[in-house]
C-alpha cells in the first residue's frame, strides 16, 4: 500500500491535475511576459516543488532565487508577524519578479513580501501560488497565477508539510479527511 494510504491521507488534487494547472499557469506567464525575462523567487520551503516543476514550463529566460520568512505557526495569526531568515542572493531591481508561493492561507507572508519587494524596485511584480484558500486571509492579498482556489481543509503534499512530513507527496492530501 502507498505511504500516502498508509498514513489515512485523502487525495484532494492529483498529480496529473496539479501537472496540467502548472502547464496552463506557465502559458500564460509566457504571454504575458512574452519576449522578456522573468525572475522566480520561491519561498522556502513549501514553494520549492512548484517553482521547479513552474520554471521548466515556461517558455522564456528564467531566473530563480529563493527567500526564506519565520513561520510561527498557529502564532504567526496572532501575532501577524513574519520575519525574514534568509534574504535572496540577488538584487532584483528592473526585474519581472514573479514570487511563487505553494499557498495563500491568511495572507500573512505573502503581503509582507510583496511589500519587502516592492521596496527594491522591480520592473513588475507578480504573485503565483499553486494552492489558494480565501477564506483563510487575515490580510488582502490577491494572487496574479493561481492553480487551485480551495476550501478551509489541511492539505499536505507537493511542497505542503505537517511538521515537515509529507512535503515529497505527488498528490496534494487531506490529512484529517473527515469520515464519510
Ligand atoms: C506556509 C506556506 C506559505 C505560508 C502561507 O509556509 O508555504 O509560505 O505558510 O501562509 P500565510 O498565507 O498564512 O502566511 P510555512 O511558514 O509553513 O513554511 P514552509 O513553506 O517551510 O512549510
Amino acid at each position: 500500500m502507498p505511504f500516502a494510504r498508509r498514513e489515512g491521507l485523502k487525495v484532494r488534487i492529483r498529480h496529473a491535475d496539479i501537472e496540467r494547472r502548472v502547464r496552463a499557469v506557465a502559458r500564460q506567464i509566457t504571454r504575458d511576459f512574452k519576449g522578456q525575462r522573468v525572475h522566480l523567487i520561491g519561498v522556502l520551503k513549501g514553494a520549492c516543488f512548484f517553482l521547479a516543476d513552474l520554471a521548466r514550463e515556461i517558455d522564456l529566460e528564467t531566473s530563480i532565487d529563493f527567500i526564506a520568512v519565520a513561520s510561527y505557526g498557529k502564532t504567526k495569526e496572532s501575532s501577524g508577524q513574519v520575519r525574514m531568515l534568509k534574504d535572496l542572493d540577488n538584487n532584483v531591481a528592473g526585474l519581472n519578479v514573479i514570487l511563487v508561493e505553494d499557498i495563500l492561507d491568511t495572507g500573512l507572508t505573502a503581503n509582507y513580501l510583496l511589500r519587502v519587494l516592492r521596496q527594491r524596485r522591480p520592473k513588475t511584480l507578480k504573485l503565483a501560488a499553486l494552492l489558494d484558500k480565501p477564506s483563510r486571509r487575515l490580510k488582502p492579498v490577491e494572487g496574479n497565477y493561481i492553480g487551485f482556489t480551495i476550501p478551509n481543509e489541511f492539505v499536505v503534499g507537493y511542497g505542503l508539510d505537517y511538521a515537515e512530513r509529507y512535503r515529497n507527496l505527488k498528490d496534494v492530501c487531506i490529512l484529517h479527511p473527515t469520515p464519510r
